[in-house]
């Protein structure tokens, strides 16, 4: 039987490669950088299997450039940098990894909530710049209360959950607003009400972002939205920046219309040098970390990779993205090992 042929597109924690490299030849992306696009079509040209990043655009160029491919595994919850639809109708299964990110997400969202609301990041940039000269001041850096304020969860998935989960520790009324509506007893257990977006909007002092980019969700937050927040809120991105109008937001900062924000996802990443976002002293800034922990990383690596030999396996992937696709090509037909 023919050995299957893997691509990883960058070097991942282990145990990724050693469970790969037990079924599989694998070949990885050297470079701590992503592949060229005309790198990847070519590595990718002979393979039964790509383990890809977030920064790989998996798109119908790369797809229809690997002719026996059967399983993209992307390293990531999210998957809007891959064609689904054009994979699943050449019968490819997508898969990604959920779950194990989920607390990674949720505790860094609260660390950009926290540290937007009382100003850490200029309280650090203060006390090292040695401008901090005298012992206490009673109006030095005040920041504004978290305890007991109201919390705006757009999109109540699995990271939305853990984010209201940890809500109930800072006595929070927690909104949520999603285009599904969970069973009634989790909105129960969570202590979740469920708004319109408008109503969320209006009446939140944080607002935190948790949906996936898709066409619908593509600028969801917008000028029109920005201008029916608080004037004393504050807007929190830890899903996609595309979700949220990058200009749009910038003239909501510079001009008062909220009070501030935290993002650790853009529009363009790496962020542009000329982006309007980093002039700005009310924004707090992180380079899409949010589920950077030792243990979420190694989590992943390992799902990513049980993805793909659950394929070539002819079986039930953890994490199938697109479940039509048994509908095109059944696992017994994609089956290698
Ligand atoms: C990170 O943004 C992910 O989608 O896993």
């Amino acid at each position: 039987m023919v050995k299957p042929r893997v691509f990883v597109t960058r070097i991942l924690p282990s145990p990724a490669l050693d469970i790969l490299r037990e079924y599989c030849e694998v070949e990885v992306n050297p470079r701590d950088e992503p592949p060229s696009k005309e790198d990847l079509i070519n590595r990718v040209k002979d393979k039964h299997a790509l383990l890809c990043l977030l920064t790989d655009s998996i798109d119908s160029e790369v797809i229809s450039a690997a002719l026996d491919l059967r399983v993209i595994s992307t390293y990531s919850v999210g998957y809007d940098h891959i064609n689904v639809e054009e994979a699943t109708r050449r019968g490819i299964y997508v898969t990604n990894t959920p779950g194990v990110l989920t607390d990674a997400v949720a505790d860094f969202t609260w660390a950009l909530l926290l540290g937007a609301a009382r100003r850490i990041v200029e309280a650090d940039n203060y006390v090292r710049s040695g401008r901090w000269k005298i012992a206490w001041s009673p109006m030095l850096l005040l920041g504004c209360s978290v305890y007991g304020k109201t919390l705006g969860i757009i999109g109540l998935g699995r990271i939305g959950m853990a984010v209201a989960e940890r809500a109930k520790g800072f006595n929070m009324k927690v909104m949520y607003y999603d285009v599904q509506r969970p069973p009634l007893d989790v909105e129960k257990r969570l202590n979740v009400e469920y708004k319109s977006l408008e109503e969320l909007l209006r009446e939140s002092d944080f607002v935190t972002i948790h949906v996936p980019l898709t066409k619908e969700t593509y600028h969801l937050i917008g000028e029109r939205e920005l201008r029916l927040m608080k004037k004393s809120a504050f807007l929190i991105n830890t899903a996609r920046g595309a979700v949220v109008d990058t200009r749009a937001l910038a003239r909501a900062l510079g001009e008062g219309w909220i009070a501030g924000a935290a993002l650790d996802v853009f529009e363009k990443e790496p962020i542009e040098e000329d982006n309007p976002l980093l002039k700005l002293s009310n924004i707090v800034l992180a380079p899409h970390i949010a589920s950077a922990t030792v243990e979420a990383r190694s989590k992943m690596a390992e799902i990513a990779a049980l993805n793909i030999v659950s394929v070539l396996r002819g079986e039930m992937p953890p994490y199938l993205v697109n479940l039509d696709v048994l509908n095109v090509k059944p696992l017994k037909a994609v089956k290698m090992i």
